[in-house]
């Protein structure tokens, strides 16, 4: 089997109802990133960043995936697919993904203030300030901030290096190292950006865009490689 390498942004989920990050009502139109996603904001106010997520949460336990998503899904019956994912959202995974990297973390888990890697799946959406690891210490969203490094980009990586196919949906592609990311498909390897704004997005000449929303672009693409496929 081909294998296909997915890297999505939070345009993927937005037919889901989430708000994406940078568009009119996107969440920093509505909160400053240095007050909510940052480790100095987690010093500075705990709470507010607590806060922040915990509305996120409880809006990912109203929602459900889209027709992108599961697009994405039945691809897997003919690809062998690895979905890269700069969303904290459990959208792929709740569709039926079965091989989903987050690079920026997971809404749904926490991890310890002591201990990096004890992370916590939460089975509620609320996680308050004295919520503590098994080790004691206060739990904080397993997110990772602005100025934290992404310690799944080596994976990420060599993951896109074996691709045979990339397509890139729902990402405005400002955000590094995930951005980056594409720079490490090989030459040939074809690279389907699906996107509204693609066009004015897409950095690589290389790179065949489709100005769709991703519940439209990602069955539309999907039927296309699947006939190829055939
Ligand atoms: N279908 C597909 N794409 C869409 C849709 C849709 N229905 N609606 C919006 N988009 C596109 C926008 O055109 C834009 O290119 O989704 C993209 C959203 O861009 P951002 O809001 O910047 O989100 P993303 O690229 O995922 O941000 C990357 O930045 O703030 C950090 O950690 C955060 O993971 C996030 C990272």
């Amino acid at each position: 089997m081909k294998k296909l390498v997915v890297l999505s942004g939070a345009g993927i989920s937005a037919e889901s109802g989430i708000s994406t990050f940078r568009d009119a009502n996107g969440l920093w139109r509505n909160y400053r990133i240095e007050e909510v996603a940052s480790p100095i904001a987690w010093r500075n106010n705990m709470e507010l960043v607590l806060e922040f997520y915990n509305i996120r949460r409880k809006q990912l336990f109203e929602v459900e995936p889209n027709a992108g998503h599961h697009a994405l899904v039945d691809l897997e019956k003919y690809f062998d697919v690895e979905i890269i994912t700069q969303n904290v959202d459990d959208l792929h995974e709740r569709a039926g993904s079965s091989n989903v990297l987050h690079l920026h973390g997971e809404l749904k888990k926490a991890r310890s203030t002591v201990d990096e890697n004890l992370v916590v799946e939460l089975k509620h959406w609320e996680l308050k300030k004295g919520d503590t690891c098994p080790k004691g210490s206060q739990l904080r969203p397993h997110i990772v901030w602005f100025g934290e490094s992404v310690n799944t980009f080596p994976q990420a990586a060599s993951r896109i290096r074996q691709a045979d196919l990339l397509i890139v949906v729902g990402t405005s592609l400002l955000v590094y190292p995930a951005a980056g990311l594409i720079d490490y498909v090989a030459a040939k390897v074809p690279v389907y950006y699906i996107d509204p704004n693609a066009e004015k997005q897409a950095y690589r000449s290389n790179m065949i865009t489709l100005a769709e929303k991703a519940g439209i672009g990602l069955p539309k693409l999907a039927s296309q490689l699947i006939k190829g496929y055939r």
